[in-house]
């Protein structure tokens, strides 16, 4: 079947207000539209429509947080009932349709409330997710300028409370633009401090409120804006339409993971990632899954046996988490011991991405858990997956290291530097034909002309994923590294260019350099080199501990921003360009060679003394 046929044919599962008569515009490539002339609702799609085809009773959403001690459940009567109300509040604040909300929440069920209570009225949500600092939050308020703000008083970590409320307090007056107002979700842990006449408490804005219906949207109308990091320390908004989302999304949840209405279908992630956006909240609801919200850890929360312990109580068949969450689990219990003390009987398959899958964690898995393991390949920009074993259509053989062929609606191929295809086996840029499928990003927030270039202008008719990898004799697609400056740290995706734009700001650090190094849990860390502005007399550690705390006052944990050094000199070419592969290779120990285009060798043996003396490369 060719492409448009297939999205012709999966655009006939969704509920439109109008048909659309027309499958893709590409009249106006790279900003390609898939159903044009369609109208239609997400929320509606997640919620009315289920309720009307019987499902009211049936539980929608499952919140389970070990780290509050809660359990909730919405049937998807309540939840409409919820989110109906939720929208009333943001009309009766005067959103409408195309206004931005942001919503700054930890993993309550609020957060997805908020999402498709925006849905509902045709507002844009942008989620931020609650690791980031004020800095990075002032960024997204500046670029989105959102209407209304939707946050809770704290997030609960392991460790200890977040209190979101000063950061997003100060992040608001760090931004230029200023919300009309913040809706507050008072938990009660923490109650936060609210400034009269801008902010509003949750509870009361629902119970002052009415329910308002769903508004009629137009395929192409933004669902939201998600931003990502880039090489630079502007995050990019990816905006995702209305149409393309539920027709896409329905189609993956039984194509790619096999899972039917009534399955409970649970991914261990956070809201304020894409994988959160699609299979925590949208996928799920639009397929009429019971959606599962964790608000926890893999371990920790309170044992390595967490993961297990909400698949047998809540008889989950699909999880879909990170290998960080596997490797954090393995660690903790190599043999799996916490595992046979749970029923597992519903289990059907266990589903991995936002970094390479090591071979190693996914036997693990496979010899403890004995259903397949799927390694899938996606972005944030894609939506959902490009290439995975679709289990919905023909299992294919399982082969460790890869995420399997491209997903039907995608073609991936490896190219050389000259933009023509590589040998099989051999390493290129990973890229994909255009146009992508519905569902995928279909521009930057104020920024199409980033989005055109970023993405479109290297490879023509060729999408860039920013992945480097290689496409075996079968088809099979191995992603290996990144090409640019992102890094993949515990399956969160951050730029190491955004740390050197705030490692600069030191007083001290004349350069700088952020490379991301192996890790045995988090896959990778960022690693910073500092060469000091000359004459400065602060000891350096002095100069390490205020570089760590100034990343995570301005980027925020989730960066995990540890370990650093001084060094003297930073290896370059000879045109000035920074020998980040190589720095890489030396802080990991794999083996290098002095590249041809060294300034001056001797750097290197400095920098690696250096690294040595931070235990880099670990002798194991
Ligand atoms: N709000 C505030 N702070 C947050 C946060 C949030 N929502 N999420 C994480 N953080 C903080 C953590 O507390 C930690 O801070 P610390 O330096 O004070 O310890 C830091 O950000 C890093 O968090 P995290 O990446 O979660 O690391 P961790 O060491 O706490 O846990 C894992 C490691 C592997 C257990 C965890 O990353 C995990 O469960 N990952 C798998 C699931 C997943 O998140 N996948 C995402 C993409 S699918
Ligand atoms: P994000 O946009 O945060 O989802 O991160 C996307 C990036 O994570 C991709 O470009 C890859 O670098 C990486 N990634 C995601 N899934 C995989 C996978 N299955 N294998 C290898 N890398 C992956």
């Amino acid at each position: 079947m060719d492409n448009l046929e297939l999205w012709r044919q999966a655009a006939q599962d969704v509920f439109w207000y109008e048909r659309p008569s027309i499958v893709l515009d590409s009249s106006r490539a790279p900003f390609n539209r898939w159903f044009p002339d369609g109208v239609t609702n997400a929320c509606y799609n997640a919620l009315d429509l289920q309720v009307k085809l019987g499902r009211g009773e049936q539980a929608a959403l499952i919140y389970d947080s070990p780290v509050s001690a809660t359990k909730r459940q919405y049937t998807y009567t309540q939840l409409l009932a919820e989110v109906a109300r939720f929208a009333g509040a943001l009309v009766d604040r005067g959103v409408v349709k195309g206004d931005r909300v942001l919503i700054y929440m930890p993993m309550v069920p609020e957060a997805a409330i908020a999402m498709l209570a925006c849905a509902r009225i045709g507002a844009i949500h942008s989620v931020v997710f609650g690791g980031f600092a004020s800095n990075e939050l002032a960024q997204r308020i500046n670029d989105a300028t959102p209407v209304v703000i939707v946050a809770a008083s704290c997030g609960v970590e392991p460790s200890r409370l977040v209190a979101y409320k000063p950061l997003l307090d100060y992040a608001i007056d760090l931004a230029a633009h200023k919300p009309e107002c913040c809706i507050i979700l008072q938990r009660a842990m923490l109650s936060a401090q609210m400034i009269e006449g801008r902010d509003l408490d949750w509870l009361q804005v629902m119970s002052e409120t009415e329910p308002v219906g769903c508004v009629s949207v137009e395929a192409n109308n933004p669902l939201y804006i998600l931003y990502t990091s880039g090489t630079t320390g502007q995050p990019k908004g990816v905006v995702r339409d209305t149409g393309g989302s539920i027709v896409a999304l329905k189609w993956s949840m039984k194509a790619v993971y096999n899972v039917s209405p009534g399955d409970v279908y649970w991914a261990a992630s956070d809201v304020g990632w894409v994988v959160g956006h699609s299979y925590i909240v949208y996928g799920p609801l639009f397929a009429g899954c019971t959606a599962l919200m964790y608000e926890g850890k893999p371990v920790g929360t309170p044992d390595s046996g967490a993961y297990w312990r909400v698949i047998e109580e809540y008889k989950v068949s699909v999880l879909f988490t990170a290998p960080t969450a596997f490797r954090a689990i393995k660690k903790e219990d190599p043999q799996g011991q916490q595992l046979a003390k749970y029923d597992l009987s519903n289990f059907r398959a266990l589903f991995l991405a936002g970094e390479r899958c090591d071979p190693h964690t996914l036997g693990w898995a496979q010899a403890k858990l004995e259903v397949p393991v799927i390694d899938h390949w996606w972005q944030t920009e894609t939506g959902w997956p490009v290439c995975s074993n679709c289990l919905g259509i023909e299992q294919l053989p399982i082969v460790a290291g890869s995420p399997a062929r491209a997903v039907p609606g995608y073609e991936v191929r490896a190219l050389g530097e000259d933009g023509s295809a590589v040998a099989a086996g051999d390493i290129g840029a990973l890229v994909l034909k255009t146009p992508l499928p519905p569902g995928t990003f279909i521009t930057l927030w104020n920024a199409p002309e980033r989005f055109v270039e970023d993405y479109f202008i290297t490879f023509p008719g060729y999408y860039e994923t920013g992945d480097a990898g290689y496409i075996d004799d079968n088809g099979y697609v191995f992603v290996m590294s990144r090409t640019d400056d992102v890094i993949n740290v515990a399956g969160h995706r951050l730029s190491t260019g955004a740390m050197e734009e705030v490692l600069f700001d030191d007083e001290d650090v004349g350069e700088c350099a952020v490379i991301g190094v192996a890790d045995p849990i988090k896959g990778q860390v960022p690693l910073g080199l500092l060469v000091l502005n000359s004459g400065v007399t602060t000891p350096y550690d002095t100069i390490i501990a205020r570089t760590v705390k100034l990343i995570r006052n301005r980027i925020g944990p989730v960066a995990a921003f540890k370990l650093c050094t001084v060094v003297d000199r930073l290896p370059k070419t000879r045109s000035g360009k920074l020998l980040r592969g190589t720095l890489r290779k030396i802080a990991d120990g794999d083996r290098w060679s002095v590249p041809a285009t060294i300034d001056d060798p001797t750097v290197l043996d400095e920098v690696a003394l250096a690294l040595k003396r931070i235990g880099y490369p670990p002798n194991h």
